[in-house]
């Protein structure tokens, strides 16, 4: 350890100070003309100490002796390295160079460079030359052809065509095709290490809940580089991600920029959290905090301490920064005494505290701050201890409504306003959650901020965190602005401005190559490159049609308006009808096909010459480009009518976890929920009581009109107790009977028997006695939720044994599903009916571990064996807010299912199949229920136009 070698020069004022050395008895002796002699020959000795010290500096440390003891008895090592912590207290880091370097820092030895060959490039900046109000518009960002060259971990070339003879002889090629390619996807909200998946307790490290004042706790001590969803989450496309303690506490913790490399598989030496740092040389340091719902109720304990409101919450934020500012206050007192006296006259060491040493670094502008709040106190707050404390801000997560008060973000300290960490559509979640915007990442960019799109992993799965950004699109973000949100929006607030987010020479060599443009439905890479080193030995590429880049649509642009009930209105340009068994769907002239509604029904599909003659003057007539009329979507699964926001015990039907009860008993009608469904082109939903939480069931499902006012309208509710519902996964097992799966089980089994033997009268035919029987003799499908394939082969079990007693086969359901793949051909046997929710599973939970995630890492998802082996499957929701992206969800089969399903068939995913599942098609009360789109419904540009609901309900946008 060469400490002198490292030493500031002493300053200039030391020379007036008497070397330790000659301290003795005799200076009391000392005249006074003496004294000052000896001080100016003192002085002199001492400056040639000094250059001796100095010159000296190069030639080996000599261990501390008790001679390194200054005159305040205080270890001279100790107080130079204390002025070493001053200069690096001084530090103001700037983002780390990007161009310049020979190798990435990151960049281990024997690793060959690669050359892509004919790409289609998103570069992430605009043409030269683009003024900031066109690029900010847009202009001059393309797609261009190039190819691009990978070396020492960096982006070395990108240019229209590298001959392979002027590049290293051993470089890798790799031909693209054609396909997109950009820089990694970066995510700049993640809990992927600290929150591993599956789910388990002993795993569980985002929030050290011990206190709600945790500056000085950091994600990187508990980063599992195993986690298995941090390969899941690159397989989407992400090489880069910020790790963040969770929001539990309003300070949660230090945060770290992470790559998604891990260990040999994957091109590095160590298996390590150090060695997943994005910049080893750590320019820069993160920090996680949060305000609003969570650390009030996490921590506030009445009369014990707080925070207990959000008026707490801001005291404990201001009680912290008041410490950390005292520290600094020291701290910057310390070393400029030092400097000004000479740090071996100093009476003390300098003051530090490690529980304040972080908040210290972030009020020096050393570290990043990413703080998690939702509403506008909490965002006003917020900001006020900004300009309080002078420390800078650079993104609100979650964020919601953010897009409400722009100018509030403006106030911010340090004039760069926060950007916004946001997801598309998933909202209502909570009280903060309820209001949101689809549209706020428009908004907010419209009003010169900043929207970047985050997956709060496992929150959402980030592997698709690149969907976010397209569904941005699809609400009016610019192209552009969406594909920047998850790539150079990121790196710039990350501070990696200058080595992430483009395919430009200096940059880390970490891209992605597509099957599609990242920004369309279904988007999965073909193979990935972190710092120059393919990630995938064996990827597998879904076949899909080759398809260029999207071409931005500006009519997408436009915030829809609402919606106008009207009962007569012309639409024209359609070409596609994907509505019941007609027999429409060739691709026609669309510039001679319409659709006339009159009193909110359909009259003609077709050139309908009379029809449109005969129509009232005052007939709207809707122009489409590409137009689409397709069935009515229905929500299957989710608590749609019986909830409005998930947290809220007020605003729920509640949990039945003693208790077997109706849907129809709690409908809760013409909330923001249903009306946002109906608007989306949902106008039906089957919703039953939830068992315990979201995704969990029990009790019997009602059939529902999405667009009712009151369950006492006419056809308000369209089929009464569709289902008996349980739940078989984790949450099944209560102390209140059924401690354990094998109970659970058992007492189902123990019920449906009962059921099939007893011949006693019922006299209220609502009791689940009276639904078991119907289960039991056929006529009402049993509906479990389920996702172990291991349960499901007990259920299974269960429904066979029960049949072998009745005789009489059991119309099974399973909704959930994530491992139902595993048992398809014995599912498609029984005749079981699928309802996949998620549609995707990314094993959550224990229970869903073996779920597919599909390519690169897995050939295909659930969905794509079930339907191989016959089983009719369809999507439900396991939250409310995926309501909105039905359509879309059903697109990600239809795109990446290699041609398994039409658009007819992947349509029925959301509609027709959830019937022949729940054995409906006799109750087709609901006839005449269809949207029209511009665009298909399958695909991210696709917005609808007209909902028709049955009985006049007809909904449609202005515009186009
Ligand atoms: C690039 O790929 C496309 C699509 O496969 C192909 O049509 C084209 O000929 C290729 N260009 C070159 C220069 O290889
Ligand atoms: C990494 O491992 C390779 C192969 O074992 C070795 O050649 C290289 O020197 C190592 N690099 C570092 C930095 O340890
Ligand atoms: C009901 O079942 C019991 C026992 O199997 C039998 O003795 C009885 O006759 C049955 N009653 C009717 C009404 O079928
Ligand atoms: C099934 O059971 C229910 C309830 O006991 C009964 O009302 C219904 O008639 C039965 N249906 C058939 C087909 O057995």
């Amino acid at each position: 350890m060469d400490e002198k070698g490292s030493l500031p020069p002493y300053s200039a004022v030391a020379d007036v100070q008497r070397p330790p050395w000659r301290r003795g008895r005799m200076q009391h002796r000392m005249r006074r003309w003496r004294a000052l002699r000896f001080l100016a020959i003192a002085c002199l000795a001492f400056i040639a100490f000094a250059q001796w010290k100095q010159l000296s500096a190069s030639s080996p440390p000599t261990p501390p002796s008790d001679a390194d003891i200054t005159v305040h008895g205080l270890s001279t090592k100790r107080l130079q390295e204390d002025l070493a912590t001053c200069s690096k207290l001084r530090q103001k880091p700037q983002d780390p160079a990007g161009l310049g370097r020979d190798k990435n820092a990151r960049y281990l030895d024997g690793h060959a460079p690669t050359l892509i060959k004919n790409a289609t490039v998103w570069v992430g900046e605009p043409a030269k030359d683009t003024s900031p109000e066109d690029a900010r518009k847009g202009k001059g960002f393309s797609w261009i052809t190039a190819d691009v060259y990978l070396e020492f971990g960096l982006i070395k070339r990108v240019e229209s065509s590298i001959a392979q003879s002027s590049v290293s002889s051993n470089a890798i090629v790799f031909n693209a095709k054609g396909r997109p390619l950009t820089a990694g996807i970066i995510d700049m909200h993640s809990h992927a290490g600290v929150n591993s998946l599956p789910e388990l307790d002993g795993n569980e490290d985002t929030n050290e809940v011990s206190s709600d004042i945790t500056p000085y706790v950091r994600s990187i001590d508990g980063i599992q580089p195993g986690d298995h969803q941090i390969q899941v989450i690159k397989s989407g496309g992400v090489t880069t991600s910020l790790v963040l303690p969770g929001s539990g506490n309003n300070m949660g913790g230090e945060a770290f920029v992470i790559k998604h490399a891990v260990g040999r598989p994957d091109g590095r030496n160590e298996t390590s959290a150090v060695d997943m740092l994005a910049d080893p040389d750590r320019n820069w340091r993160f920090m996680k905090m949060a305000c609003g719902e969570n650390p009030k109720r996490v921590y506030g304990k009445v009369g014990e301490h707080g925070p207990t409101s959000r008026l707490g919450e801001s005291w404990e934020f201001r009680h912290a920064f008041e410490q950390a500012t005292a520290l600094v206050r020291e701290q910057n007192d310390w070393c400029a005494n030092a400097d000004a006296v000479g740090v071996e006259n100093v009476k003390g060491y300098l003051p530090q505290e490690i529980r304040w040493e972080s908040l210290g670094a972030l009020l020096r502008g050393q570290v990043h701050l990413n703080t998690h709040c939702y509403t506008i106190p909490d965002l006003e707050a917020f900001i006020d201890h900004t300009n309080e404390f002078k420390f800078v801000l650079r993104a609100f997560h979650h964020a919601h409504q953010t897009y409400l008060v722009p100018e509030i973000l403006k106030r911010a300290y340090g004039g760069d306003p926060p950007a916004s960490a946001l997801f598309a559509d998933n909202m209502w979640y909570k009280a903060e959650a309820y209001v949101a915007s689809e549209y706020a990442g428009k908004i907010l960019y419209d009003n010169g901020l900043t929207p970047i799109y985050v997956s709060d992993n496992p929150v959402l799965n980030a592997q698709h965190v690149v969907f976010e950004a397209a569904k941005a699109y699809k609400y009016g973000l610019p192209y552009h602005a969406a594909l920047a949100s998850v790539t150079t929006a990121p790196a710039e607030r990350l501070g990696f401005s200058k080595r992430l987010g483009k395919i430009k020479p200096g940059f880390d060599a970490d891209v992605v190559v597509w099957d599609s443009d990242p920004l369309s439905v279904g988007a999965a890479p073909v193979q990935v490159w972190i710092d120059g080193t393919a990630q995938f030995e064996d990827p597998v590429e879904l076949s899909k049609p080759a398809a260029s880049p999207i071409v931005p649509d500006q009519n997408l642009s436009e915030i829809v308006e609402e919606p106008v009930l009207l009962s007569d209105v012309i639409f024209s340009g359609i070409s596609k009808v994907l509505l019941g068994d007609t027999a429409q769907d060739q691709t026609s002239d669309s510039t001679t096909r319409s659709v006339v509604i009159s009193k909110g029904k359909i009259t003609c599909i077709g050139p309908c010459a009379a029809e449109i003659r005969s129509a009232g003057k005052n007939t709207p007539i809707i122009k489409l480009q590409n137009g689409y009329l397709t069935d009515a979507f229905t929500a299957f699964g989710a608590t749609l009518g019986l909830n409005d926001i998930d947290a809220e015990k007020t605003t729920d039907n509640g949990a039945n976890i003693n208790v077997f009860s109706r849907g129809e008993d709690g409908l809760v009608l013409d909330g923001k929920k249903l009306r946002v469904a109906y608007q989306y082109g949902v106008t039906k939903a089957i919703s039953s009581p939830k068992f315990t939480g979201q995704a969990t069931h029990h009790g019997t499902s009602v059939g529902f009109l999405t667009g009712a006012a009151s369950a006492l309208d006419p056809n308000a509710v369209f089929a009464s107790d569709v289902a008996a519902h349980y739940t078989l996964t984790q949450s099944a097992k209560r102390a209140d009977g059924t401690p354990s799966l094998s109970a659970a089980i058992g007492a189902l089994r123990h019920k449906l028997l009962e059921a099939a033997a007893s011949n006693t009268t019922i006299t209220d035919p609502y009791t689940e006695p009276f639904f078991l029987r119907k289960v039991v003799n056929g006529t009402l499908p049993l509906a479990i939720t389920v996702h172990s394939a291991d349960t499901i082969a007990a259920v299974l079990k269960l429904k066979a044994a029960v049949e072998a007693v009745t005789d009489t086969p059991i119309r099974l359901v399973i909704i959930g599903g994530a491992e139902s793949y595993l048992l398809a051909d014995e599912l498609a046997a029984a005749g079981v009916g699928v309802v996949l929710a998620p549609l995707q599973s990314y094993a959550v939970s224990w229970d869903q571990q073996r779920a597919l995630t599909g390519a690169p890492l897995t050939n295909g998802t659930a969905i794509d064996r079930l339907v191989d082996a016959g089983v009719v499957a369809a999507i439900g929701l396991e939250e409310d807010w995926l309501v909105r992206d039905l359509g879309l969800l059903a697109g990600i089969v239809y795109r990446n299912g290699g041609g398994r399903l039409s658009e007819r068939e992947a349509l029925g995913l959301v509609g027709g199949n959830l019937y022949r599942i729940l054995g409906l098609d006799g109750e087709k009360k609901v006839e005449g229920h269809f949207v029209v789109w511009e665009g298909s419904p399958l695909e991210i540009g696709g917005r609808v136009k007209g909902v028709g609901g049955g009985g006049g309900l007809l909904v449609f946008f202005e515009g186009v």
